[in-house]
C-alpha cells in the first residue's frame, strides 16, 4: 500500500560514513525563492562503514555540484528519494551545491519558510535537509557559518547561530550579514531568521564574568510584550549556575518570536525560535497560566544549551536523552520559582491526562523507542513527560548530590559528543554507586504499570505491612515488536516508594522497617525492585493511613483500596501537598464514576451517589485556604474535578455523555452545596494590588476564578451577573478569560454579547483571538460542533497557522470528549475533514489532530463504527503524509 511508510529501526544504526568538519552556508533570499549555496569539508569517517557519500535533501532544486572544484556530471551522482548520493568520493575533500528552494510555498514550516514578519527556519528533526544538501543526522556535528542576504528595506534584521563576523551592503537595495557559530553542532540545531522585527535587549553577566547579550525579536509593535520573557531568560542562566554550575558559552543569547510554528520552541545555538504563545505576554493580553508557561519555555530552551546542545543525541532514537531531562530541569526550576506544590501537581495531572492514555492506546511506546515510521510522531508525551518522570526518579533514587555528581561527570565525559541513553544512566550509575541496570527498563518498556498495594496490620506483633505487586500493561507496541522479530523481554522495574503512614490524629509515625535497630524519620523512600515485595513497620501501634508515592515518586498507577474515610483523612492531614490534593482527586474519581453508572441506569439526577463526606471535606479545604499553609493555589487545584479525559481512562467502555452529565451534577451540587463559603472566598479573594504573574497573587486569582466558575454553574440570575460583571471588570487576562469561559457554557443572551466584544476588542492580538476560539470550541452547549465548523470560514481562523488550529480544533478533539465523541459521529468527521484538508499543507499539525482519535476502541460499537469510518476515509486519502499515515495506521491496526 502506498500509505504504509517504512519503517526505521534502533537496531539499524550505523556510524556515519562521512564526517562534515565545516559548513560554509550562504542563503540569499529574493522575491518567491532562495538560493543556498553550501561549501562542506567533509572526510571519512574513520570509525564508519565503508559505504558511499549519501546526502539528506528534501524539494530541494539542484543547480550546481562540485567535489573539490570540479562539477559533478550526471554520471557521478544520483539525486533519487529524498537522497544525494556521490559515487568515487575522496577520503577528504570540498563538496560545494547551489540549490534553489521556495520557502513562500513551505506550508509544512519545516526548514526555511515564509511568516508574516519574514524568513524563519525550523530543523528539528529533519528540516535542514529541505535547505541544503547535508548529512542530516545528529551525530554529524560540525562548525557552520552562515551568510544571509536580503532586502534591506523587507528583511532588516539578519540573523544566524553564534556571532555576527561581518555585515555590508550591496546592489538593489539589500543587505548581508554573515554569523559564526563557534560551537560544532548537528544541523537540527541550525537557525536563520532574515525578517523586520523590534528587538529589545538586556544582559546577564554569568558568574565567570562573561557577558552576555541577551535579545528577544519580536513583531513590530509588540516590546511592550516581551519583559517577561527575558527576565524569565535571566532567571534561568542564574538557576543552572546555581544548581547545575552550567555557565551560557556564548556572547550573543537570542530569541525570536514567530506567529507560524508548529511546537512551543526550539533551542537553536545561540538562536532559539519561539512560538509567539511562549513569549509575548502583558497583563491584558496573557493569563497568569501564559505567564508561567513562558517561564518554563524560555527555561526549558535555555537549560538545551547543555542538554542537548553541548551534549547531544547520537540518533533520534535518543530524543528522550535530551528531551526527558530537560523537562526534568525545567520542572525543577518551576518548583523553585514558583509554589512547588502546585508545580508539580500540575505535572502529575498533565501525564495522567496526556501520557498515560498515549502509554494505554495504539502509539503506545517506550520513552525510548525501537522503532518509528516518522520521527516528528515521537515528540511525544511519553518521550517528554514520562521522559522526565524517568530522570526525576534517579533523582529520587540516588538523592540530589549524587545526582549533581552524575551530571558534572556527564559532562565531563561526553562534552561535544553525540551519545546515548546508556551514557546517561552510566554517568548516574558511577558517580552514584546504585546499580541501575533494572532501571534502565524504564527507556526500553511501554505501558504504565499499575501497582497493587495491600496492607496487612497486626496488632500483637505492632508489625505493619505493606505487600506491593507490579502488574504490566501489555501494549500493541509489544506486539509490533515481536512481529517485528524484535521480542521485549519484560520484567519488574525498579523505583523509588516515597511513603509516610499516618496516625488517627493524622501524625507521621516514625518509621522502622524490620532489620532496623531504630525508626529513622517519618518519610522514607522504599526501593521496589521485584514484582512482588513485601515491606514491614515495625512498632506500629495502630492501623496507620498509608500515603504512598508522595510526590508522584513513580509514573505509575497506584491500585490500593482506600476507603472514602481514609481520602478524606489524606486530604486534611497528609503533609504532602501531591498526595493531599490526590486523595482529593481519588475520592472525586470513585463519586463519578459511581455517579457515571447512575446515569446510565437513569438515577444519575438524583444525586443520591454524591456522599455527603465529600462536600464536608470540600468545604474543609475551602475554609483552609485562608488559614494553614498550601494556600489559595493549592485549594484552586483541590477544586478541579477529575477531567473527562481522566475520568474516561477508568472505564472499559466509555460513556462520554454520561461522564459529562456525572461531572457536571457533581459540580452543580458542590455549587448549590457551598455556595456560601464560595461566595465568600470570591468576595474575600479580591485583590486590588497592581498585576503580577507571581505565586501568591496568581494563586488568589486561581481560586477566586474557580469558585467563580463553580458559581457559575447554578442556575440563578444573581450568579450570571456575577460572572458578567467579573468580565466587565477584569483588570487582567487571566480574569476576563475565565469569566468568558464560564459564559460560553451558558445558553444565556448575555453569550454571544460579551463573546462580541471581547472580538471586536482583541480582533488584532492574535494569542488572545485563540483563546476566543479556544472558549468556544470547549463549550459545552448543544452545537457547539456546528458552531467549530462556522468558526473556521469566520476571518480570524487561518488553517495555515498551527495556534488557530490547535485552539479551535485541536482544543475541540482534545478537550470537548461530549461533542468529539458525539455518537451521531458529527465529532469525528469534523476532526477527519480538518486532517484530511491539512495533511498536503502541514503533516505534522495534520497528525497531532489525528492524534485525538487514539481511544476510539475504548468506545461503544456505535461509536467505533463512526470513527473507523472516518479513520478508512483518512487512511484512503492519496499522498497521505508519513505523520499522518502512521497514525492512522497504528489506530486501525
Ligand atoms: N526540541 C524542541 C523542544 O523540545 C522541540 C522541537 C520539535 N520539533 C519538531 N518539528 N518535532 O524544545
Ligand atoms: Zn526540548
Amino acid at each position: 500500500m502506498s500509505n504504509t511508510p517504512s519503517t526505521i529501526y534502533l537496531k539499524d544504526y550505523t556510524p556515519p560514513a562521512y564526517l562534515v568538519d565545516s559548513v560554509a552556508l550562504d542563503i540569499a533570499i529574493h522575491v518567491g525563492f532562495a538560493f543556498v549555496s553550501s561549501r562542506l569539508t567533509m572526510r571519512r569517517n574513520p570509525a564508519g562503514a565503508d559505504a558511499a557519500l549519501v546526502l539528506n535533501g528534501e524539494d530541494l532544486q539542484l543547480e550546481s555540484l562540485k567535489l573539490d572544484g570540479r562539477t559533478l556530471g550526471a554520471n557521478d551522482f544520483l539525486y533519487a528519494d529524498d537522497l544525494l548520493t556521490i559515487h568515487q568520493a575522496p577520503e577528504a575533500f570540498l563538496l560545494e551545491t547551489v540549490v534553489r528552494i521556495e520557502p513562500d510555498q513551505n506550508t509544512q514550516l519545516s526548514g526555511l519558510y515564509r511568516s508574516k514578519d519574514g524568513y524563519f527556519t525550523q530543523c528539528e528533526a529533519q528540516g535542514f535537509r529541505r535547505i541544503t544538501f547535508y548529512p542530516d543526522r545528529p551525530d554529524v556535528l560540525a562548525k557552520f557559518e552562515c551568510t544571509l542576504h536580503a532586502d534591506k528595506t523587507a528583511f532588516p534584521i539578519l540573523l544566524a547561530n553564534g556571532n555576527p563576523v561581518a555585515s555590508g551592503s550591496e546592489d538593489d537595495n539589500r543587505h548581508w550579514a554573515t554569523w559564526e557559530d563557534p560551537f560544532a553542532k548537528p544541523a537540527y540545531l541550525f537557525a536563520c531568521v532574515a525578517a523586520k522585527l523590534d528587538v529589545i535587549e538586556d544582559h546577564y553577566v554569568t558568574s565567570s564574568g562573561r557577558r552576555v547579550r541577551c535579545a528577544v525579536y519580536v513583531e513590530p509593535g509588540k516590546l511592550d510584550q516581551c519583559d517577561h520573557a527575558i527576565a524569565a531568560l535571566k532567571k534561568s542562566m542564574k538557576w543552572d549556575e546555581d544548581v547545575f554550575g552550567l555557565e551560557m558559552d556564548l556572547d550573543h543569547y537570542m530569541i525570536v518570536a514567530v506567529g507560524d510554528f508548529n511546537m512551543g520552541a526550539m533551542e537553536n545555538k545561540g538562536l532559539n525560535i519561539f512560538n509567539t504563545k511562549y513569549v509575548l505576554a502583558r497583563p491584558d493580553t496573557a493569563t497568569d497560566t501564559d505567564y508561567q508557561n513562558i517561564d518554563r519555555v524560555v527555561a526549558h530552551e535555555y537549560f538545551h544549551n547543555w542538554t542537548g546542545n553541548r551534549v547531544t543525541c547520537r540518533d533520534w532514537f535518543q530524543l528522550s536523552l535530551k528531551e526527558g531531562l530537560t523537562v526534568f530541569r525545567d520542572q525543577q526550576f518551576g518548583m523553585d520559582v514558583h509554589s512547588a506544590g502546585v508545580t508539580r501537581i500540575q505535572e502529575v495531572r498533565t501525564l495522567r491526562a496526556a501520557q498515560f492514555p498515549e502509554d494505554a492506546g495504539p502509539m503506545a511506546h517506550p520513552i525510548r523507542p525501537e522503532s518509528y515510521a516518522e520521527i516528528n510522531n515521537f515528540y511525544t508525551a511519553t518521550v517528554y513527560e514520562k521522559g522526565a518522570e524517568v530522570i526525576r526518579m534517579i533523582h529520587t533514587l540516588i538523592g540530589k548530590d549524587a545526582f549533581r555528581k552524575g551530571m558534572d561527570l556527564y559532562f565531563a565525559r561526553h562534552d561535544g559528543q553525540a551519545v546515548t541513553c546508556e551514557d546517561f544512566v552510566a554517568a548516574m550509575q558511577d558517580a552514584s554507586g546504585l546499580d541501575l541496570t533494572q532501571f534502565k527498563r524504564w527507556y526500553s518498556q511501554a505501558g504504565t504499570p499499575r501497582l497493587v498495594v495491600r496492607s496487612r496490620f497486626d496488632a500483637a506483633t505492632r508489625r505493619y505491612t505493606l505487600e506491593v505487586e507490579q502488574v504490566f500493561a501489555h501494549t500493541p507496541y509489544e506486539d509490533r515488536m515481536a512481529a517485528d522479530g524484535l521480542p521485549q523481554a519484560r520484567g519488574p522495574y525498579h523505583l523509588p516508594i516515597v511513603l509516610g503512614l499516618l496516625d488517627a490524629d493524622g501524625r507521621e509515625l516514625p518509621l522502622q522497617l524490620v532489620g532496623e535497630s531504630n525508626a529513622t524519620g517519618s518519610q522514607r523512600t522504599l526501593q521496589l525492585r521485584e514484582a512482588q515485595q513485601t515491606f514491614i513497620f515495625e512498632n506500629i501501634d495502630a492501623e496507620p493511613v498509608p500515603s504512598l508515592l508522595r510526590g508522584f515518586s513513580a509514573p505509575v498507577v497506584l491500585d490500593y483500596p482506600y476507603s472514602t474515610a481514609d481520602l478524606v483523612h489524606l486530604m486534611a492531614y497528609d503533609r504532602d501537598a501531591v498526595n493531599r490534593w490526590e486523595a482529593g482527586q481519588r475520592l472525586a474519581t470513585d463519586i463519578l464514576l459511581a455517579g457515571v453508572t447512575a446515569f446510565q441506569q437513569g438515577t444519575g439526577e438524583t444525586t443520591g451517589w454524591i456522599p455527603q463526606d465529600y462536600i464536608l471535606a470540600m468545604a474543609r479545604l475551602l475554609g483552609a485556604a485562608f488559614v494553614e499553609g498550601g494556600g489559595p493555589a493549592l485549594v484552586a487545584e483541590a477544586l478541579v474535578l477529575p477531567s473527562e479525559n481522566v475520568l474516561a481512562e477508568q472505564m472499559g467502555v466509555v460513556d462520554p455523555d454520561a461522564i459529562h452529565a456525572a461531572r457536571l451534577a457533581l459540580r452543580r451540587t458542590l455549587a448549590r452545596e457551598l455556595r456560601e463559603p464560595l461566595l465568600a472566598a470570591y468576595f474575600e479573594l479580591k485583590d486590588e494590588a497592581p498585576y503580577s504573574p507571581e505565586g501568591a497573587q496568581a494563586g488568589k486569582r486561581a481560586l477566586r476564578n474557580a469558585c467563580l466558575g463553580y458559581l457559575a454553574e447554578l442556575n440563578e440570575l444573581s450568579a450570571q451577573a456575577l460572572v458578567i460583571g467579573h468580565f466587565e471588570t477584569a483588570g487582567n487576562m487571566t480574569d476576563s478569560i475565565a469569566a468568558l469561559a464560564a459564559v460560553a457554557n451558558l445558553d444565556i443572551p448575555a453569550r454571544h454579547a460579551l463573546l462580541d466584544s471581547f472580538y471586536s476588542k482583541w480582533r488584532d492580538e492574535a494569542l488572545v483571538v485563540d483563546k476566543w476560539l479556544q472558549v468556544q470550541a470547549t463549550s459545552r452547549l448543544p452545537g457547539t460542533t456546528q458552531d467549530v465548523r462556522a468558526l473556521m470560514a469566520h476571518e480570524s481562523f487561518d488553517i495555515r497557522n498551527p495556534n488557530k488550529v490547535y485552539s479551535l480544533l485541536r482544543a475541540f478533539c482534545a478537550a470537548n470528549p461530549q461533542h468529539f465523541h458525539a455518537a451521531d459521529g458529527s465529532g469525528y468527521k469534523l476532526a477527519a475533514d480538518v486532517i484530511l484538508q491539512l495533511d498536503p499543507l502541514n503533516p505534522q499539525v495534520a497528525s497531532r489532530i489525528a492524534r485525538t482519535f487514539d481511544r476510539w476502541k475504548k468506545f461503544d460499537p456505535v461509536r467505533q463504527r463512526q470513527a473507523r469510518a472516518q479513520l478508512e476515509r483518512i487512511r484512503a486519502q492519496e499522498n497521505l503524509s508519513s505523520d499522518v499515515a502512521e497514525v492512522v495506521g497504528k489506530a486501525l491496526d
